[in-house]
């Protein structure tokens, strides 16, 4: 062969080994085309079976919420009763208020709810929203006494809220429970107060008294007891106003077991108490700072916030609305 022919030779032979890895290219690409249109179709019927069990799914979650309800309530019967105090008192904000919090309770379970209206009689208002929310609750009613009402232009602080009320349902508990047969755990519910339903669940692992943070409150975001690192005792208290109290707590952060109301009698609030000292003198009555039990995770959550509504600017009333 001359080299011309074995150029041209070399090239045909190039020429044929193209066309060959072309062809071979389209075939394998073919190939693999429909293996990924197949595996398109398996993964779109993969996700059509996922839907329909997303359907099942939902629906066994709700099995698992009736189960679950069905086991508290079975559960609840061993739960003791949370007595919740709420002192009450006719401003524009009352009847959000009391829907707020009766509607947390119905969220409770083994509640049984004490209003006590700041007021001479019973209102309407209160008794119509007892009877709506459906509560095991009692309805009292106790006057404060003009020398400690608060003013229209002093500032809160400067009297004691809540003593009348709360000392009226302290009677009701004694003149009617019966000590080491009645369970229970009292708890001050303020009503202007938010609530996590949660801080019922720990109110019942009280023995004597429960302890636990509060937000928003004396000008922190939360107040808390301290606790010691290796007793897991309380040792002190997190406070924006004199952490030094002998239980620098606000009302709503602690809850008492109902045998100790009733077998410590001389235990009242009382306005002749220092200002701001009410939860810490009525605490001293009960317990020293070392048998605290602290709860909501060893006092690492909030499940209570010191909320206050704002007093609405109100110009006008429609007639026989009531709000
Ligand atoms: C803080 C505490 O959270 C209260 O538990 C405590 O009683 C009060 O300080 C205090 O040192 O006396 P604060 O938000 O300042 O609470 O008080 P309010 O929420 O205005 O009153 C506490 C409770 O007493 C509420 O349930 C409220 O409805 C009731 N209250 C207030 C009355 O029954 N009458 C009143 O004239 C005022
Ligand atoms: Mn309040």
């Amino acid at each position: 062969m001359n080299p011309m022919e074995r150029t041209h030779n070399c090239e045909m032979k190039i020429k044929r080994f193209a066309y060959w890895f072309i062809g071979f290219s389209v075939v394998v690409i073919i190939w693999k085309l429909c293996i990924i249109e197949s595996n398109l179709v398996s993964l779109q019927s993969f996700r059509k079976a996922l839907e329909l069990q997303e359907d099942q799914l939902e629906l066994t979650q709700q099995q698992i919420v009736l189960f679950e309800n069905w086991l508290n309530k079975k559960n609840n019967k061993k739960l003791p009763t949370i007595y919740a105090v709420t002192p009450t008192y006719w401003r524009f904000v009352q009847k959000a208020e009391l829907t707020r919090i009766s509607q947390t309770l119905r969220l409770v379970p083994n509640v049984h709810w004490i209003v006590v209206e700041d007021s001479e009689t019973k209102t309407e208002l209160v008794r119509n929203l007892i009877v709506e929310s459906g509560l095991v609750a009692t309805h009292l009613n106790a006057k404060t006494p003009p020398f400690e009402q608060l003013q229209s232009k002093e500032p809160r602080w400067k009297r004691h809220r809540g003593v009348e009320q709360r000392n009226t349902a302290l009677k009701w508990f004694r003149d009617t429970l019966i000590p080491n047969k009645d369970k229970g755990i009292v708890y001050f519910m303020d009503d202007d107060n938010t609530y996590n339903v949660k801080v019922f669940d720990e109110m019942a692992k009280i023995k004597k008294v429960g302890v636990w943070p509060v937000g928003l409150v004396g000008g922190l975001n939360a107040e808390s007891p301290i606790l010691d690192e290796k007793t897991g005792k309380v040792k002190g208290y997190r406070s924006g106003w004199k952490p030094n109290r002998p239980f620098a707590i606000d009302m709503a952060g602690f809850a008492i077991n109902l045998e100790l109301i009733l077998t410590k009698t001389e235990a009242w609030f009382s306005y002749k108490m220092e200002k701001g000292f009410q939860e810490s003198e009525f605490l001293s009555y009960f317990i020293t700072k070392d048998e605290l039990e602290p709860l909501a995770d060893n006092c690492t959550k909030v499940y209570v916030w010191h909320t206050r509504a704002e007093n609405p600017a109100v110009k006008g009333t429609i007639p026989g609305l009531e709000v």
